[in-house]
């Protein structure tokens, strides 16, 4: 079964096409980040309009480079929710639209979903049951993973998400949007003994997050240096790299705390954040000890793709879900509303 994916929840333009028995046979993105950048976050209407600029031109590109016709496809998935509005409507009219045209079934898939499948599209994948640590720019949630659609929240963030609080830290550092990437490269070169930022909620019990603190901490420590002279080069180099070792330390510490909560042993991580190198290497490093694996997917599915929507969406269409003619865009979606693989009829 070829299924087309379609991804326009924020600020990527990501189309792929997937065949269940051959698997990726093609994905192009378009990242907006030169738009918003500007604006120093995304704009929504300005997403919405390049939205519906790009995505027939990649989906020509996705058939061209898989060497695939119009004709070949069998079903089209595309990003329902969680996301903006506009940004939604774009792929989901464009979708449904292709889809009547073509007389094939479509289906609305969850981000979310599309995220925490995406180490599914990688040659060495997880097992269910496990726990997923979803970490982008609007989400922090620890999930238990028992199969396709069987999804128990753990915790999440009480406030800003990681990837936000990321973006929110660079831009107290004039660095530029989405900032994730920007302070990692920063840290690289920071001195890890020089500020001791606090590592959140560690020390209650349970698995929600907070970073609104760590915010502030930053905000503050940005302060102090000001008041000192300048911020210099090495001071953002340092502070970044205070803001990732505290933000990474207290991922590992909540994730660690939800296998052993579960008796569980595999870890997935995905969404934007799981992009971060040192995230990675501290998890794998600390997981190991206790006999656990991490799995993730690889760097570009990391970030918002089309790939992991049409993988998600295609495992969905096998099972014979199809939207209705009432499913509407869901701008705010709880993943436990999904339902489970086998249920016929898509909620
Ligand atoms: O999953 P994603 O592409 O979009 C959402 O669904 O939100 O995640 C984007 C987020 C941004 O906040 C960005 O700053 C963050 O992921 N991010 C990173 C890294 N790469 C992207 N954060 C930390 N380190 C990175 N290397
Ligand atoms: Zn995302």
């Amino acid at each position: 079964m070829l299924i087309l994916g379609l991804e326009t929840s924020c600020d990527e333009t990501g189309v792929a096409l997937y065949d269940t028995e051959r698997g990726l046979l093609a994905h192009a993105l378009f990242s907006q980040v030169d738009i918003h950048v500007e604006y120093g976050g995304v704009v929504p209407e300005l997403a919405s309009r390049d939205h519906v600029r790009k995505t027939l031109p990649l989906i020509e590109e996705v058939l061209a480079e898989a060497g695939c016709l119009a004709a070949d496809i069998d079903g089209v998935a595309y990003t329902a929710g969680p996301g903006l509005v506009g940004a939604l409507m774009v792929g989901t009219t464009l979708a449904r639209a292709l889809a009547w045209g073509w007389g094939v079934p479509v289906l609305g898939v969850h981000h979310m979903e599309g995220h925490l499948l995406a180490p599914m599209l990688e040659d060495e994948h997880p097992e269910f049951p496990f726990v997923a640590l979803l970490v982008s720019g609007g989400h922090t949630q620890l999930v238990r993973v028992d199969g396709i659609g069987e999804y128990r929240l753990l915790g999440e963030s009480l406030d800003d998400a990681a990837g936000e609080a990321f973006d929110k830290a660079a831009k107290m550092l004039g660095l530029p949007y989405p900032g994730g990437p920007h302070i990692a490269r920063l840290a690289q070169q920071g001195d890890s003994t020089r500020f001791d930022f606090p590592r959140p909620m560690v020390n209650r019990p349970g698995l929600d997050f907070s970073f609104s603190g760590l915010k502030t901490f930053t905000l503050n420590t940005v302060q102090a240096c000001r008041d000192a002279g300048e911020l210099t080069e090495q001071d953002k180099c340092d502070i970044a790299r205070a803001f990732e070792d505290a933000v990474v330390a207290t991922l590992v510490i909540k994730c660690r705390r939800a296998l052993q909560q579960q008796g569980l042993k595999t870890l997935v991580i995905a969404g934007g954040v799981s992009a971060n190198v040192n995230l990675r290497s501290a998890l794998d490093k600390a997981l190991a000890k206790e006999g656990a694996k991490v799995f993730y997917p690889a760097p570009l599915f990391c970030t918002d793709n089309g790939a992991m929507i049409a993988y998600a969406g295609a495992q969905r269409l096998l099972a014979g879900q199809v939207d209705d003619a009432g499913t509407r865009v869901r701008p705010r979606w709880p993943m436990e509303e999904l339902p489970p693989l086998h249920k016929a009829v898509h909620g």
